[in-house]
């Protein structure tokens, strides 16, 4: 981290629940793991769209229950991580061109990455405690930078995750008032094996198993201070530009 050094490793964002969204994925099931290898937190839950209660991103009613669920096990959320989202598939299209734009696979992009992430914020950021250090942190992609944009393509991913760093960042405004030592950010992990990775060219890239992306991640969340929330930080803890 170059512009805003990250603070001392800290223990105190272990003490509460740790939630992972997204679970089945091939990056939140590394962090799931992970997390419940560290063993420090009261407890790690992992939800997505095959477990119980199920979290179905462009079906509010089924995060309200979700997080009703969470609420009810009684113990604090101290780290939430977001590890969903869509590139393409379900309706959602990889657009190598303008003249590949579609209305539905832009909306369906824009539902699943932007407006389900936004949901969760205002059904999980609720759960945060009032006090002491929290953490929501939602994964991103570098991609969605306007400012790094030199590549083009890929129209509904990079237009729907620039959606979600505004959320974020609007978000973490509100947050900030409510408990100045809350944390909410956008993280980009690197280029990562897993599905959504899968159907790309990635031999020009540095690409990371899952295990490895999720410590990474964690390690960065760990030295998160006040100071960090509402930017786009990368897996080594460096910002991006918006
Ligand atoms: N892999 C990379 O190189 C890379 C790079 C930059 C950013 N990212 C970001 O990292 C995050 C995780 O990606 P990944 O690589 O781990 O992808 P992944 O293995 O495809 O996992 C995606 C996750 O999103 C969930 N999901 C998709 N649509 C959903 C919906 N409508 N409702 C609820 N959950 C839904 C999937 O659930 P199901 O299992 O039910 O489908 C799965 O849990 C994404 O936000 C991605 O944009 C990844």
């Amino acid at each position: 981290m170059t512009d805003t050094p990250l603070p001392e490793a800290r223990q105190d964002l272990a003490h509460g629940l740790a939630v992972v969204i997204g679970a089945s994925g091939g990056i939140g099931s590394a962090l799931q793991a992970a997390l419940v290898a560290e063993g420090r937190a009261a407890g790690v839950v992992g939800l997505s769209r095959t477990t119980q209660p199920a979290i179905e991103l462009t079906d509010e009613a089924s995060i309200a229950v979700a997080a009703a669920h969470v609420a009810a096990l009684g113990i604090e959320p101290r780290r939430i991580l977001v590890a969903s989202g869509i590139l393409e598939g379900e309706g959602a299209r990889a657009e190598k061109s303008w003249s590949h734009l579609s209305a539905a696979s832009l909306a369906r992009a824009f539902a699943v990455n932007a407006i389900g992430p936004a949901l969760l914020m205002k059904h999980f950021l609720p759960l945060l405690p009032r006090r002491g250090p929290s953490v929501f942190a939602v994964l991103s992609a570098r991609v969605g930078s306007i400012g790094d944009n030199r590549l083009g393509g890929w129209y509904g991913y990079r237009a729907s995750k620039a959606a979600l760093n505004q959320l974020v960042r609007t978000a973490s405004v509100e947050l900030r008032r409510r408990n100045p030592q809350a944390i909410c950010v956008a993280l980009h992990p690197g280029t990562v094996r897993t599905r959504l990775s899968a159907p790309h060219r990635t031999d020009h890239l540095t690409v990371r198993e899952p295990p490895e992306a999720a410590r990474m991640l964690l390690e960065v969340i760990e030295r998160l201070g006040p100071q960090h929330s509402g930017l786009l930080l990368d897996y080594r803890g460096d910002p991006l530009p918006w």
